[in-house]
């Protein structure tokens, strides 16, 4: 497998997930290499506003946002957690790196191949930045850069990728940070706000269907590398956005009556059944004043894009 996710982790997981109910399937393993590239495309879809956001905030506020980062001491490393491409990294990398030139950046991920990516985008965009990717688990990874570097952190997760999480991982994951951050550290998240459901529900529902086949990619891969026998025609995918809870959720629903094969094990899919696959959880600033304060931390500022579609928090121990 590509990735740092052992293939009995991947069997394990789709073969308890096939056999619950109801049924779900992990959103983190939509990432293999076919994945990771439909994921690109969706990021380039004008449906998929978050990316567009993001990247505003950093074009247009980069500079003050590194001088936030830069405020207690001329100095410090930054560590991404799931960094994907780093492009949108890049547009605030070189701002850093202009007022600490003796900055390091960590990049980490589970995907082998993205971060072969990024370091080589990054030896071309910016030569002089000291780059040192790593792949694997975050919490071990930001335990071992710890204890290696006397350095202040800012610790990024961009992206809105937070979403995944559901509330309790959501509280366990900023609890798990502050554990392995120190005083002067900060940490920077890209949380995707609520808004008109209608603009949610079209970003994970594009009209030229790319999301659709990320999520039937999952069924693809389980046959690529499972021996699942999954006939994609016979899956649907459905988005809705859930107004009260302020969760996109995605599923792949059976047209039909059908049993597939994976892994030598039969499951029967009843018409209309749907498989669990995704949510994409969008936040009000209530909920990351909750998160932070939870957790340990203290809000230092919130950027936003013009629409205020899109918030990235910045954050320090408290
Ligand atoms: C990468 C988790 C931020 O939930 O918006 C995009 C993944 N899923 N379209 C998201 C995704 C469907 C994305 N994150």
């Amino acid at each position: 497998m590509s990735n740092g996710e052992s293939r009995s982790a991947f069997e394990r997981d789709v073969l308890a997930g096939l056999s619950a109910t109801p049924k779900h399937l992990s959103s983190k393993y939509f990432y293999d290499d076919e994945g990771s590239r439909l994921f690109q495309e969706i990021m380039a879809l004008p449906e998929y506003y978050l990316t567009a956001c993001e990247t505003e905030i950093f074009t247009e506020q980069s500079g003050e946002i590194v001088n936030r980062l830069l405020a207690e001491g001329n100095a410090i490393d930054i560590v991404e957690l799931g960094a994907g491409d780093g492009v949108k990294t890049a547009l605030l990398l070189k701002e850093v790196l202009a007022k600490d030139s003796s900055a390091k950046y960590t990049p980490i991920d589970i995907s082998e191949v993205a971060m072969t990516e990024l370091v080589e985008n990054f030896r071309l965009q910016l030569p002089h930045l000291a780059v040192e990717p790593k792949v694997g688990d975050y919490f071990t990874i930001l335990d071992e850069v710890r204890k290696s570097s006397q350095r202040r952190k800012a610790v990024l997760f961009l992206g809105s990728n937070i979403g995944n999480f559901d509330a309790e991982r959501t509280a366990l994951f900023f609890s798990s940070l502050r554990a392995v951050m120190n005083e002067g550290d900060l940490l920077f998240i890209g949380f995707d706000l609520q808004k008109d459901p209608r603009v949610i529900h079209r970003a994970y529902d594009d009209a030229g269907g790319v999301t659709a086949r990320f999520n039937l990619n999952l069924l693809e891969r389980i046959n690529r590398e499972l021996g699942g026998n999954f006939i994609i025609d016979n899956f649907l995918h459905y988005a809705n956005y859930r107004p009260i809870e302020g969760s996109a959720r995605s599923y792949l629903i059976s047209r039909e009556l059908q049993k597939v094969e994976v892994a030598g094990r039969e499951f029967t899919f009843e018409p209309w059944e749907p498989i669990f696959t995704e949510i994409s959880q969008k936040y009000t600033l209530a909920m990351i004043e909750r998160y932070a304060a939870d957790a340990g931390f203290r809000v230092v500022n919130n950027f936003f894009d013009r629409r205020r579609y899109y918030c990235n928090s910045l954050w320090q121990p408290k």
